[in-house]
């Protein structure tokens, strides 16, 4: 007899984890609204932890549904410009009819790409966030390498993610995650001379670790 794990569990699990990790299709609008309303609290930490500067050039990498990028827009004012970068075309097609206004006047700009490879100059950063991403990248000393070539002296970029021990027991963590402790990102962002700083909280039933690096002025 074929078990009730291998018939529905499984798979139900295989596609929510590929969804995270990739919103797209028919699912997408649903997973990305749901991202929005469950990592509110965890998008809202980074950017109070990332300090975007009224007027500055701040950037959401993985903004999935979008709330870091309302955030981002609304912090930097209308001096500023905030950037979202995403690798789901489906999301970026998404945040196009949602903030038209704001990529009209050009307070906020778009962008296809990659945490390892981010679409910006050299020191072309204020502040970054990047929240429940890191789990679907195999490289993180590239996604270092990357903060701290496009931060700005004096710049700082808040990484967020679930507690790694306690998303080890979800059904989706299996399925493509990389879960790491707090202490190999830190190290990971420390190699790259970047100063860290590191926010926990309990959160509901995950709680939340908010990595912050800055590139010393
Ligand atoms: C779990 S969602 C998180 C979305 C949002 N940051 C939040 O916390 O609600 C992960 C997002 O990261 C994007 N993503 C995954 N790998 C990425 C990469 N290498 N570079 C940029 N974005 C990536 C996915 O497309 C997805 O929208």
């Amino acid at each position: 007899m074929v078990s009730l794990r291998e018939n529905l569990i499984t798979p139900l699990a295989r596609t929510v984890a590929g969804q995270l990790g990739r919103p797209h299709g028919p699912l997408g609008g649903v997973v990305a609204e749901a991202l929005d309303r469950g990592n509110g609290q965890a998008i809202a930490t980074a950017v109070s932890a990332a300090q975007p500067p009224a007027g500055g050039v701040a950037a959401d990498i993985g903004f999935g549904g979008g709330a870091g990028l309302r955030l981002l827009v609304d912090t930097v004012g209308t001096g500023g410009t905030a950037h979202g970068v995403e690798i789901s075309d489906d999301m970026l097609r998404r945040a196009r009819r949602r903030f038209r206004r704001d990529l009209d006047s050009n307070r906020l700009k778009l962008h296809r790409g990659s945490l390892t490879a981010l679409p910006f100059d050299d020191a072309a950063l204020d502040a970054a966030i990047t929240v429940n991403t890191i789990y679907f990248v195999d490289d993180l000393d590239a996604v270092c390498a990357e903060f701290a070539r496009t931060l700005r002296p004096g710049g700082r970029v808040a990484i967020g993610i679930g507690d790694p021990d306690t998303m080890r027991q979800l059904p989706v963590t299996p399925h493509g995650f990389r879960l790491r402790p707090v202490d190999d990102i830190v190290a990971a962002l420390q190699r790259t001379g970047l100063t860290t700083d590191v926010l926990s909280r309990a959160e509901g039933r995950l709680p939340r670790h908010t990595i912050t690096a800055q590139r010393d002025g």
